[in-house]
């Protein structure tokens, strides 16, 4: 076959594809409802398959619901379904893999439920898709926690953050060539359905990619002390209750604000095929990182009170350090993250503060206007430089 009929075949099959719906397993929560609605504000049809099972996350449907009406389809169902997941992905052009048991503390007291969720829910996506006859492209939220606690990175104290003693780690954060260590039975259940899907690319042909994700934060995301920090400690904030910080408070992480991270789905998934097989390292990056200390400040002020904060020990498998090198994406794609952690963390307040009926209770921190980031910590590699590591 020749390039121009090959390049005109994946033109047709993917222009196909957009015609068919997009499946969002897990779509009912923070990250695929907000994935959802871009879709759908896009005139595309999207299936959510959802268990509900986290807390809150009806209200994302309802949301959905009222704004697009049929376009958005709904299964109520279980990705430990098989039957259930083969029904859902027959006749989409394109999956996003989001449905999970996200949290490490849970992961913890019920490792056999993670488990299935997680490694089994995963293998029978990537089985339904294996089954279709036009396998559509599959993109996987994985995390930085396959990574492990990294506690061989020596740290030093700068200010009110740990950060790494090496120069360049520090200004380009962890890359995808770091080795796996998966730590918790949740980082064990990610990283196994991590690997699974880069495999069922390898040796199936499945276009599908890996996103290994820091901290996401924005609307729609219903934060707990388990899972989704930067949202728990602004509703903290706004109910006036104090914070419990595991640890010194000086852990250090990079936050993306949701439609970045969406953005960078959209690519992934134009791009899907010529991505098949890789792992991307997904988050704000270095000029993205904050800690949890210089967070609750920033909170302070703009909701005019910093929480009280009280302190517990470090919980299993918690990085003091963890920023992400998104280089690899960046090279691939072009994609940066956009929006500055003071203009996303406001937007987060606003919405908390609207979806709960309160006026801002004083003036906010000023913001600039978002502008597109430099590539963090040096240019972009080639996408074809150092694709050693998957
Ligand atoms: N938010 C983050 O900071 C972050 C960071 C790294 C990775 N991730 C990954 O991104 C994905 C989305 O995260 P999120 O923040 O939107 O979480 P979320 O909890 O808001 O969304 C997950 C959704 O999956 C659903 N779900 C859980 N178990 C299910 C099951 N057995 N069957 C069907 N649905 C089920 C939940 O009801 C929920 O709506 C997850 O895979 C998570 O591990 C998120």
């Amino acid at each position: 076959m020749s390039t121009a009929n090959g390049t005109r075949d994946a033109a047709a099959r993917d222009a196909a594809a957009a015609r068919h719906p997009v499946l969002i397993t897990g779509g009912a929560g923070f990250v695929g409802a907000n994935l959802a609605d871009r879709l759908l504000s896009a005139g595309r049809r999207v299936v959510v398959l959802d268990n509900l099972s986290r807390a809150g996350v009806e209200q994302n449907l309802m949301w959905l619901r009222s704004r697009h009406g049929d376009l958005l389809d709904v299964m109520v169902e279980d990705v430990r379904d098989a039957r259930a997941v083969g029904v859902a992905v027959a006749g989409v052009g394109q999956v996003f893999h989001f449905a999970a048991q996200v949290a490490v503390t849970t992961s913890l007291t019920d490792p056999r439920e993670d488990f299935t969720v997680n490694a089994q829910g995963t293998l029978n996506v990537l089985e339904a898709v294996r089954a279709c006859r036009t396998p559509p492209g599959v993109v996987f939220t994985s995390t930085n926690k396959v990574y492990g606690a990294l506690d061989d990175v020596p740290l030093v104290r700068d200010g009110r953050r740990w950060v790494p003693a090496a120069a360049e780690l520090r200004e380009r954060g962890i890359a995808e060539s770091r080795r796996l260590d998966f730590h918790s039975p949740y980082g064990c259940s990610k990283g196994a359905a991590d690997q699974y899907v880069l495999d069922y690319a390898r040796s199936y042909g499945v276009p599908a990619v890996v996103f290994r994700m820091s901290c996401i934060y924005g609307p729609h995301q219903f934060g707990t002390e388990d899972q989704g920090w930067v949202a728990h400690f602004l509703i903290k904030a706004v109910e006036g209750r104090p914070v419990t910080l595991y640890g010194d408070g000086m852990q250090q992480r990079d936050i993306l604000f949701v439609e970045d991270l969406v953005d960078a789905f959209l690519l992934a998934e134009r791009d899907v095929r010529r991505l098949a097989g890789y792992a991307f390292n997904i988050g704000g990056g270095p000029r993205n990182a904050i800690s949890l200390l210089e967070l609750l400040d920033l909170i302070g002020a703009m909701h005019g009170d910093r929480p009280d904060t009280t302190f517990e020990a470090w919980r299993t498998g918690d990085q003091r350090y963890y920023v992400s090198d998104t280089r690899r994406f960046h090279g691939a794609t072009g994609w940066l993250p956009r929006v500055p952690v003071a203009v996303g963390v406001e937007k987060l307040y606003r919405w908390l503060l609207a979806s709960r009926g309160l006026p801002a209770r004083s003036e906010t921190a000023r913001v600039e206007s978002a502008a597109p980031l430099a590539a963090a910590g040096g240019p972009a590699r080639p996408f074809d430089a150092g694709l050693e590591a998957r």
